[in-house]
C-alpha cells in the first residue's frame, strides 16, 4: 500500500496544476492532528452535528431488518462517532459483527483493540486497513445485511470519486442492506470561513500535513515560509456540482526542493499554486438537490434524509432500488 500511496503523491507533484493527494494526511499524526482540529476549533460545527443526529435520530439510521445486522464503517477513523450505532445494535441483537476500513492502519488498530476491550463478547471487529478500492475488494466476502456507514468523510474526494465510491460501495449491497453517509449541508459563508480558518491555526496546520509528512518521510526540506497559504469557500449551485473549500500554497519565489525518497524534485515559479488536495476542492458543502443527483448518479436510491436542529449535517440513507 505505502508504493501506491508513494504514486500518487508522485503523480499529483508531477500533475498541473500539482497538488497533494487529500489521503496522504492520513498517517498516525495525521489522524490525531484531524481529531484534535475537530475538537479545539470552537467554531467547527460538522463533528457536533453528525454526533446530534447519531445521538438523537440513531433508530432512524438502523434500518427496520431482522437481527443479525452486520456493520461496516468506511473510513471509520477512530470510530467515535460508530459507537451510537454499535450500541443501539448490541441493544437489539446482543452481539454485533463490526467491519472498521480505514487508510490509517495504525490509528484504525488501536481504535479497534479499544473497543474489544470495552465490549467483549458482545463484538467482534475485524479492522481492514486499506484504501476504498482494495478494502470494499475484501468486504464483497461478507454474507446477510450490512449496514454501511460513511461518515465525515465522501465531501474530501473530487466529485467523481464521490460518485465512483458510492457505485463500489453500492456493489456490495444487497436490496436489504442499507448505507448512511453523512454531508456537510451548511452554505453559509461566515460560518464556513470560521470553522476552517481558525486563528489559531489548527485547520490550516492539518491542511498542510501532507508537506510535513513529505520532508520527514521523503528526506525532503521544504521551506513553508517559502510559500503563501490560501484558503477559500466557492460557492455553487449547479445541481451537477456542490459548493467547495480550496486550499493551497504559492511560491513567493522560484523554488527547487529535491525530495530523495520519490526520486523527484519539486520545481515551482515564483507565483505557482500547490493545492493540498486533488480535484477541485475539498470539505465540499452540498444543497439536498446536488445530493440526489450524486447518489443517483451512482446508481443508489435516497431512502431518506435525518438533519440536525442547527441545519449543519445530513445522513443521507441509501438503497439499492
Ligand atoms: C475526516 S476523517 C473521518 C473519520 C470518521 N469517519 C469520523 O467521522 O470521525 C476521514 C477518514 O478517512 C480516512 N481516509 C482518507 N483517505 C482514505 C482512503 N483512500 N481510503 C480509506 N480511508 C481513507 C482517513 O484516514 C480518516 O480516518
Amino acid at each position: 500500500m505505502a508504493d501506491t500511496i508513494r504514486a500518487r503523491v508522485v503523480a499529483g507533484l508531477e500533475s498541473n496544476p500539482k497538488y497533494i493527494p487529500f489521503s496522504y494526511k492520513y498517517d498516525e499524526v495525521g489522524s490525531r492532528l484531524q481529531k484534535e482540529s475537530c475538537r479545539m476549533v470552537q467554531d467547527y460545527y460538522l463533528t457536533a452535528s453528525e454526533t446530534s443526529i447519531l445521538q438523537h435520530q440513531v433508530r432512524d439510521i438502523i434500518p427496520d431488518v431482522p437481527n443479525d445486522l452486520t456493520l461496516v464503517d468506511i473510513s471509520s477513523g477512530d470510530c467515535s462517532k460508530t459507537r451510537f450505532v454499535i450500541d443501539e445494535l448490541i441493544k437489539t441483537q446482543n452481539t454485533l459483527i463490526f467491519y472498521p476500513l480505514d487508510i490509517s492502519g495504525e490509528f484504525l488498530f488501536k481504535a479497534a483493540t479499544k473497543l474489544k476491550e470495552e465490549y467483549g463478547d458482545s463484538l467482534t471487529v475485524h479492522p481492514i486497513a486499506s484504501d476504498y478500492v482494495e478494502g470494499i475488494e475484501q468486504l464483497r466476502q461478507i454474507k446477510g445485511t450490512k449496514l454501511i456507514l460513511w461518515i465525515g468523510t465522501i465531501f474530501n474526494l473530487s466529485y467523481e470519486d464521490q460518485i465512483n465510491i458510492l457505485r463500489l460501495i453500492s456493489t456490495i449491497m444487497t436490496d436489504r442492506c442499507r448505507l448512511a453517509f453523512s454531508a456537510d449541508i451548511t452554505l453559509s459563508r461566515d460560518a464556513i470561513i470560521m470553522a476552517y480558518n481558525d486563528d489559531a491555526g489548527y485547520k490550516r496546520r492539518m491542511n498542510l500535513y501532507g508537506i510535513t509528512r513529505l520532508n520527514r518521510e521523503e528526506g525532503s526540506m521544504i521551506d513553508l515560509d517559502k510559500f503563501s497559504y490560501h484558503f477559500d469557500f466557492i460557492h455553487n449551485t449547479n445541481p451537477e456540482f456542490t459548493s467547495y473549500i480550496r486550499a493551497y500554497i504559492e511560491a513567493k519565489e522560484d523554488v527547487q526542493y529535491p525530495i530523495p525518497g520519490l526520486s523527484m524534485e519539486l520545481v515551482m515559479k515564483k507565483g505557482e499554486h500547490l493545492y493540498l488536495h486533488e480535484g477541485t476542492g475539498l470539505s465540499c458543502k452540498y444543497t439536498l438537490e446536488q445530493l440526489q443527483t450524486i447518489v443517483q448518479k451512482a446508481g443508489l436510491r435516497l431512502a431518506g434524509t435525518l438533519i440536525d436542529k442547527e441545519k449543519h449535517a445530513v445522513f443521507c440513507q441509501c438503497v439499492t432500488k
